[in-house]
């Protein structure tokens, strides 16, 4: 299979590659050879030339892992051509080719579809309700996406991802934990953690399944992120027991904290569905923090 995954230089994009080439316990690396990496130079998702261009000039793939994004939560309500145009557009212009191609897609979405008003779990069958731009140009990537390829594409949904890589709240708080001795963090927003590493690995786990592989499988959206809910405030506590950093972390709220796009309280995503299709092991968020942050210090 040749296997195409776009945004090489962020979070999702590094994890995949960081399992591809070298974790042989989920044995992928039977694939190693047909995976192509590409990043912002090779394809840019803000140009439909650009885009038109990278796949006129490459042979067909098997199955593209879109990764890429305009992630910027905060700036995209000032910049909303240019979220609308990687988020949706570009979304769009993809799955056309993927189609075109008969190929699938692997595309990547958030928890931030919902308004966060739910006091339970979110399903896959949720109403969606953005409350930020970010939110609203993936949502209608999603239904883009969805209304070219009926069948042969996986949207998944995580929240809060971080990883050993860029700018994400765990290298932020180790960041201004060295820093400062108090921080004032928002707790009344809930969720769940993502460790890049832990969807990378659901990822290959779903290409490699045979469900996947079948033709004509119907278009399907599913939730990923790890088990269990935290807030901001006590995800920075743990984060700072485990690096034994002695930074004090006092609770506030969201209004205390205003930022440019609204955030949702609650994005907790039940995984059932995509446990139960594919099989795959979610591990508790906690967990997933202490693999990520032993990483750290050896670095
Ligand atoms: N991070 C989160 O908390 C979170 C939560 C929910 C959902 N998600 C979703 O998960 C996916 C992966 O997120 P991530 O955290 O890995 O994101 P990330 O670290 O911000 O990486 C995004 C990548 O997209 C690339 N990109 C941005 N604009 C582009 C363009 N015009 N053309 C081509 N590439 C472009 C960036 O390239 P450069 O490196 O060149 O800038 C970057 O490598 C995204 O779909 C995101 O929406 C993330």
């Amino acid at each position: 299979m040749r296997i195409l995954v776009t945004g090489k230089n962020g979070q999702l994009g590094r994890s995949i590659q960081k399992l591809v080439n070298t974790d042989a316990k989920i044995d992928i690396n039977q694939y190693s050879n047909d995976f192509i990496f590409i990043g912002r130079g090779e394809l840019d998702l803000s140009s439909e030339s650009s885009i038109g261009h990278y796949f006129n000039n490459n042979d067909k793939f098997d199955v593209i892992i879109n990764c890429a994004a305009y992630t910027a939560v905060d700036r995209a309500e000032e910049e909303y051509e240019l979220a609308n145009q990687v988020n949706h557009l570009a979304v769009k212009q993809l799955a056309e080719i993927v189609k075109a191609q008969k190929a699938k897609l692997i595309h990547i979405s958030t928890d931030y579809v919902f308004d966060g008003e739910s006091n339970k779990s979110y399903t896959e069958t949720d109403k969606t309700n953005p409350i930020n731009i970010y939110g609203e140009t993936k949502l209608a990537g999603e239904k883009a996406l969805q209304v070219i390829m009926l069948t042969n594409a996986v949207i998944i949904r995580t929240s809060w991802m971080y990883s050993e890589y860029g700018n994400n709240f765990v290298n932020t708080m180790l960041r201004l934990g060295k820093e400062r001795d108090e921080l004032n963090v928002v707790s009344d927003q809930i969720g769940s953690p993502t460790y890049a590493t832990d969807l990378a690995g659901a990822i290959l786990e779903i290409i490699k399944n045979k469900g996947f592989k079948e033709i004509s499988q119907a278009t399907q959206i599913y939730h990923y992120s790890n088990k269990g809910e935290i807030s901001w405030c006590d995800f920075a506590k743990e984060i700072f027991k485990i690096a034994k950093v002695d930074c004090k972390v006092d609770p506030i709220t969201t209004q205390q904290y205003p930022t440019p796009a609204k955030r949702p309280k609650n994005t907790l995503m039940s995984k059932d569905k995509i446990t139960e299709k594919f099989n795959i092991y979610v591990p508790d968020w906690k967990e997933s923090l202490n693999a990520c942050m032993s990483i750290l210090k050896e670095q």
